[in-house]
């Protein structure tokens, strides 16, 4: 895996202006465009409804009547819109113009998708680079903002000190669909971390206390720490060696403390007990003395 981004390209490789076209002025459209106008690369935007256009036209960009003429104005096209749909719409409207070009499609879809788009955008002659963006529009030029990127390796190298404008780039592969995937795996781990804060916040709430002081005192802290032993879980499901390093799966679900205690201060459990489902049918199926990391055998089959 490569990555760049900004504070680690160099002052010559941040002063190079390079031909930049981004379709699509949405909220994250608009952000691109405005990153890559404050790093001096020449910005030329489309958008569907021209009125968006006036906002980066008064920070310097320029505006292309048609997509055709937004392709042929830049040697990196980016394709910011709702849906693939919509980018395939936009890459045959370019048509022949996008030959030599690279598109950088950070349009969210599927592994499925982005292969397709990166095929579709090969007959015309370009390369192509999927890219999720792990940011909101606010984070847009900081180095918090996570561009996952899949496709041609060449245009990575190529185009990577203008990643690195609009946040951290990090390269996974060739396959185009890497990205989409790496960006749907993030967000489910996001969405369990954040279903587990629900679960600890009703209870929290349900005895009276503040929720915010146990927050920031309590379960910060300790998700900090807990996040620590990830990358022991992670060798584990490599590995399939899921032997028990101190908290075996049959002590884990010996008793339901976290569903009796919660269903007795009046709280939810429908957050909680599908991995408890999980973790008692591992066990029951003989792997009690293994940690929780062999779960994943019943997610997916190796
Ligand atoms: N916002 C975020 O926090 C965020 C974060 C990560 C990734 N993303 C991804 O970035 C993409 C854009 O998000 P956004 O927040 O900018 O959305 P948005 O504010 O709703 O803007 C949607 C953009 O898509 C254009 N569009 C929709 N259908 C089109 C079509 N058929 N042909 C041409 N243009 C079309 C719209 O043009 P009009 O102005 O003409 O309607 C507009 O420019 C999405 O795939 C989203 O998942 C967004």
């Amino acid at each position: 895996m490569q990555e760049t981004g900004r504070g680690t390209e160099t002052a010559a490789e941040r002063a190079v202006p390079r031909s930049v076209a981004v379709l699509g002025l949405g909220n994250m459209g608009t952000a691109l465009a405005d990153a890559l106008l404050t790093a001096g690369h020449r910005v030329t935007v489309w958008n569907r409804t021209a009125a968006r256009t006036a906002g980066p036209a008064e920070r310097g960009a320029a505006v292309a009547a048609t997509v055709e003429a937004a392709a042929e104005a830049a040697d990196l096209v980016i394709v910011c819109v709702r849906d693939y749909p919509a980018v395939g719409e936009l890459l045959d409207r370019a048509g022949p113009a996008l030959e030599g070009r690279t598109v950088l499609n950070v349009t969210n879809g599927s592994p499925a998708e982005g292969r397709s788009m990166a095929g579709r955008a090969a007959a015309l002659g370009a390369g192509y680079l999927d890219c999720g963006v792990m940011a909101v529009p606010a984070m847009i030029g900081s180095p918090e903002a996570l561009l996952l990127c899949s496709g041609s390796e060449a245009a990575y190298a190529s185009w990577r000190d203008v990643l690195g404008a609009l946040g951290r780039g990090s390269y996974l592969g060739e396959d185009p669909g890497l990205a989409p995937l790496a960006d749907l795996a993030l967000l489910t781990g996001m969405y369990g971390m954040l279903g587990g804060f629900l679960h600890a916040a009703a209870l929290v709430r349900s005895a009276g206390a503040s929720v915010g002081e146990f927050t920031t005192d309590q379960l910060v802290p300790w998700l900090r720490a807990i996040a620590g032993i990830l990358p022991g879980m992670a060798a584990q499901v490599d590995s399939g060696d899921y032997t028990a390093t101190g908290s075996d799966l049959a002590m884990q679900v010996s008793h339901d403390a976290i569903g009796d205690v919660s269903r007795a201060q009046g709280v939810g459990t429908e957050l909680f007990d599908p991995l408890l489902g999980l973790m008692r049918r591992r066990v029951a199926d003989g792997h009690g003395n293994e940690d929780l990391a062999g779960v994943v055998e019943l997610l997916h089959r190796r």
